[in-house]
């Protein structure tokens, strides 16, 4: 159950009960520390000031109109206002032990399911994968696979950068290369980021090439046969090596997630007709121009965006505008999740601003930018090779493999082969994505090797190896987790607090769909590992003198931990494994 959500329901209820005006908030939350219970609501202090009243008065009424039934064992006035409450341990027990039945863990389906189209990864084609594309991708995905463990419909669009007049010279390049290598999609086409700087050298040098790949954007846009069949090429041979990453990621983006920048190609000239019907667009010096009053130039005048230039062509921005539109008309999307570096926020919000205009997607469906920060190395700059270049995606993971593989050498040396393959598989990737997901995503993290791959922190080792803790309890005491029944009982304090972590799972999963922020659940899962040691320190299970059933009940609050972590890691896809 979400106990965040029965408590505002019942405080909110409360206070309008005690005279305060119909939608008024409890502002319920957990509390940052015991002395202050479980639970806090804030609402009270801005509804008496509304009222003219003592905000102490008010929440005293509040609280005679509070019925919680048996879940609370008191509940507190405290400074201003504050209401705190207490939850009572047998209640606690109790709703843990009809969660035993629940494979879900308590996280209840969402109530109107809805479509949720969700933009990540969108790598640019005939170019490698970077660090960058990992954030968008990841963090996108792991979203993704919390909507849809609440219930909801999730389209991934894999934006992909397809389209655009780069086009011209790197099919011109394929052609030259293809004349002495009928072997090229498989040898020089392996190193993208190469083919890509050898046509844009040759482009940069060579007048006749530069006007040959001209003519070809020409043709491609017109639909020319051969050139459009030369971009496919391009734009396979990259998917195939995208779509092997994400494998490698577990991340669960396939090719027909793939709507890429050319897909809205033919509904551009329309959408700049529509603008122009509209009054919205207007010719400007030959280039089509939306004009927006929302943003302002230098000098104070309404800002220009450009969405059909001088010479017919259309821009990364007239796509966003056609994407968004086809997201809702077409793929009838309730939201629509944007996972984009923040540097292209303005981009974003101007698109959206013209879409509101048209009116090609209403208020109701929300547009969000997730925005995030950049991946630093550790002199905090952006993340280079040696040399200065871009690190490639696939090499970074190479590098992840070979680290967690002397890892677990070390560690965990004599598992047998096919387990430490997986076990080396597992925290390699894991420790990449974990990195990345349990920092805050709007601001720019250091990506370091050392804290990731340790056993120490909040790290995916240190995750992977409390859940491996757990089924070993089980293990040991030759219980199959499955099969616990009966009554839970929480008498001590390190039980209470489990407890207490246990029932805050589906808090921690609507936060990151709320918001999209993955850090909040790492640390709830990071906390409810460390819940978990503390428990399995103060109270025995496999100890000969625990009686039979407070060990049965203990092993019950192993079994929801256990659990709760392996939903908890894989909603942000992260592989769980048995012993390591
Ligand atoms: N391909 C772009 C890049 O690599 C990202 C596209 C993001 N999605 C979008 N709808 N604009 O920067």
């Amino acid at each position: 159950m979400n106990v965040l959500k029965f408590l505002d329901q019942k405080i909110t209820a409360a206070l309008v009960a005690a005279g305060a005006p119909e939608g008024s908030q409890a502002m319920m939350r957990q509390s940052a520390r015991a002395q202050f219970g479980d639970y806090q609501s804030n609402g009270v202090m801005p509804v008496a000031k509304k009222l003219g009243m003592n905000p102490r008065e008010l929440a005293q009424k509040v609280i005679d109109n509070l019925d919680l039934g048996d879940a609370s064992e008191k509940v507190e006035i405290a400074g201003p206002g504050f209401i705190n409450i207490f939850l009572k341990p047998e209640w606690m027990a109790e709703k843990l032990a009809a969660t035993m039945s629940d494979d879900r863990a308590g996280v209840e389906k969402a109530e109107k399911p809805q479509t949720i189209v969700v933009d990540l990864s969108a790598p640019n084609v005939a170019k490698e994968m970077h660090v960058a594309h990992l954030r968008s991708t990841v963090i996108g995905d792991a979203v993704a696979k919390t909507l849809e463990f609440q219930g909801h419909k999730v389209v991934r669009a894999n934006h992909i950068g397809d389209w655009g007049t780069q086009f011209g010279m790197l099919i011109a390049h394929l052609e030259d290369l293809q004349a002495t290598n009928p072997d090229v999609m498989n040898s020089e086409l392996g190193d993208l980021e190469e083919f890509y700087r050898q046509s844009k050298k040759h482009y940069d040098e060579d007048p006749a090439f530069a006007e040959r790949a001209r003519n070809y954007v020409v043709k491609l846009q017109g639909g020319d046969e051969w050139c459009l069949e030369q971009w496919r090429k391009l734009v396979d041979v990259t998917m195939e090596q995208n779509l092997h990453t994400y494998g490698r990621l577990n991340c669960n983006i396939t090719a027909q997630d793939t709507m890429g920048e050319s897909m809205y190609n033919d509904m551009l000239p329309g959408i700049v007709a529509d603008l122009k019907e509209k009054g919205l667009a207007v010719e400007d010096q030959g280039a089509m121009v939306v004009y927006l009053d929302e943003y302002k130039n230098k000098d104070g005048d309404p800002m220009g965006v450009i969405i059909q230039k001088r010479d017919g062509g259309f821009l990364y921005t007239t796509t966003d505008i056609a994407c968004a539109k086809y997201r809702y008309e077409t793929l009838g999307a309730d939201r629509v999740l944007y996972y984009i570096d923040a540097r292209q926020a303005q981009h974003l919000q101007m698109a959206w601003t013209i879409v509101r205009k048209a009116g090609y997607v209403p208020e109701s469906v929300p547009l969000e930018h997730h925005a995030f920060g950049m991946m630093l190395g550790k002199d905090n700059k952006p993340f280079k090779t040696r040399a200065g270049g871009v690190v490639k995606l696939a090499t970074l993971l190479d590098e992840a493999t070979a680290r967690a593989t002397s890892l677990i050498e070390e560690k965990s040396g004599d598992l047998p082969a096919d387990v430490k393959a997986q076990v080396i598989n597992a925290v390699a990737m894991g420790s990449v994505k974990y990195s990345d997901l349990s920092k805050n995503r709007t601001s720019d993290y250091v990506f370091e090797w050392d804290n990731m791959l340790s056993f120490e922190g909040n790290t995916a080792p240190y995750m992977m190896y409390a859940y491996t803790r757990v089924q070993s309890i089980f293990r040991k005491a030759g219980v199959d987790a499955a099969s616990l029944t009966g009554p839970i009982a929480i008498t001590e304090e390190a039980e209470r607090e489990l407890a207490m972590k246990l029932m805050q799972f589906s808090e921690a999963v609507e936060s990151v769909a709320r918001e999209g922020m993955l850090h909040i659940l790492c640390a709830y899962l990071y906390d409810l590992a460390g819940s978990f040691m503390k428990f399995y320190e103060f109270c025995p299970i496999n100890k000969d003198d625990v009686p039979a059933d407070v060990k049965n009940s203990r092993l019950q609050l192993a079994a929801l931990t256990a659990r709760t972590l392996k939903l908890g890691l894989g909603c942000l896809g992260i592989d769980t494994v048995e012993q390591m």
